[in-house]
């Protein structure tokens, strides 16, 4: 039942937040969208430049949101891996920081673990072993999880992750930055059966299709030449070309991860990373499961994207099993999910 301070700046979010035995006493983030989003992407530099600015006062605003006093925090972690080098220092050095003046043990913390944990805020009792769906901005990967820090990468995705693919289409579409949550709210405007789409299936060497990995890159070209024939029709009908781009991603993610969890008898799905937040995703991938008498369960929407409560569940598991990290800890720009127990000594 440890209290555990959590601060997550891997890429454009400045976020801290208390965990207490998968309870969020305190979550506050600090995003950077308007700052990148005129350059159309996350500019390094920048990103760091501006977690140092925000850093202190997110620390503030989640121990005076939480009612803690030091002495009532067990541990303190950042994610330390993988992410942009000179964001992870800001949060890492500050954790490490914190770790030596309080005299607290410190954690650094795998940012897709922490994508893995998101479920745990909405599932207090849930348990490995389980196979998750992880569809974020940088990775669309299916994982078996043995155990905390045993991790099997059982599918992954050949090209563009899932949420990229939101983010490229939508703006093909003109509609913005980021793009997952505006498509999904066009979404509902449109028919999702309006367009045929490819599903982008990966060929194996001995023939026939590989059966968990996916490839989005074909998908965002079909809805490139799509928009370009019907531009040159007239009108584009966005919010169609929005519902079936959507629904081909629902579809695809749906069905590998069904046959991976059959496949690998697991009876029990989990999924995280911004993706997790759509609205299509969940009930097509929902309605499947229940058909096949799985279980599935997706993080409350607002631990999808990027956030701390994520990394302080994630730490709270290695915290108990008595994980601890070097406070000589590297922070890593890469690093696969399988080496995660390099991070603790
Ligand atoms: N409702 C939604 N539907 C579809 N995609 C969404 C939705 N909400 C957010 N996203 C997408 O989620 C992505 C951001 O998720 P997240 O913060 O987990 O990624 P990231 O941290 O940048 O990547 P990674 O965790 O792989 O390093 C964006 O690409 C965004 O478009
Ligand atoms: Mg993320």
């Amino acid at each position: 039942m440890a209290t555990i301070l959590a601060i997550e700046t891997s890429c454009d979010e400045t976020a801290v937040a208390l965990v207490k035995n998968r309870q969020v006493l305190s979550s506050i983030v600090s995003s950077q969208i308007d700052l990148h989003s005129i350059y159309g992407g996350v500019v390094p530099e920048l990103a760091s430049r501006q977690h140092l600015e925000s850093i202190n006062f997110c620390l503030a605003e989640a121990i005076a949101k939480a009612n803690l006093a030091w002495q009532d925090i067990d541990a303190i972690a950042s994610t330390c891996a993988p992410g942009l080098v000179g964001a992870l220092l800001v949060g890492s050095t500050t954790a490490k920081t914190l770790s030596l003046v309080h005299d607290k043990p410190f954690l650094g913390v795998h940012h897709l673990e922490g994508h893995i944990y998101a479920s745990y805020l909405s599932e207090p009792d849930l348990q490995p072993p389980f196979l998750t769906l992880l569809v974020s901005g940088g990775h669309t990967s299916i994982i078996h999880v043995k155990d905390c820090g045993e991790y099997e990468m059982l599918g992954t995705t050949r090209d563009d992750a899932a949420g990229e693919a939101f983010d490229k289409v939508a703006r093909l579409l003109k509609l913005g930055y980021p793009g997952g949550p505006i498509i999904d709210k066009l979404a509902k405007e449109g028919n999702p059966k309006a367009f045929q789409l490819p599903e982008g299936r990966i060929s194996l060497p001995e023939g026939g299709y590989h059966p968990y990995d996916t490839s989005f890159s074909g998908l965002k070209t079909a809805v490139l030449r799509l928009t370009q024939q019907l531009e040159s029709q007239g009108d584009i009908p966005v919010a169609d070309v929005a519902a079936s781009f959507q629904n081909t991603v629902a579809k695809v993610l749906t069905k590998r991860t069904i046959k991976c969890a059959l496949d690998y008898g697991l009876t029990t799905i989990t999924v995280g990373g911004g993706v997790a937040a759509n609205s299509e995703l969940r009930s097509q991938l929902t309605a499947a499961a229940t058909a096949q008498n799985l279980q599935v369960h997706f993080p409350p929407l607002k631990f999808c994207t990027d956030n701390a409560a994520m990394i302080g569940c994630a730490a709270s598991e290695h915290y108990d099993l008595g994980h601890v990290s070097d406070l000589m800890l590297k922070v890593r720009s890469r690093m696969p999910i399988k080496d995660v127990m390099e991070l603790y000594s």
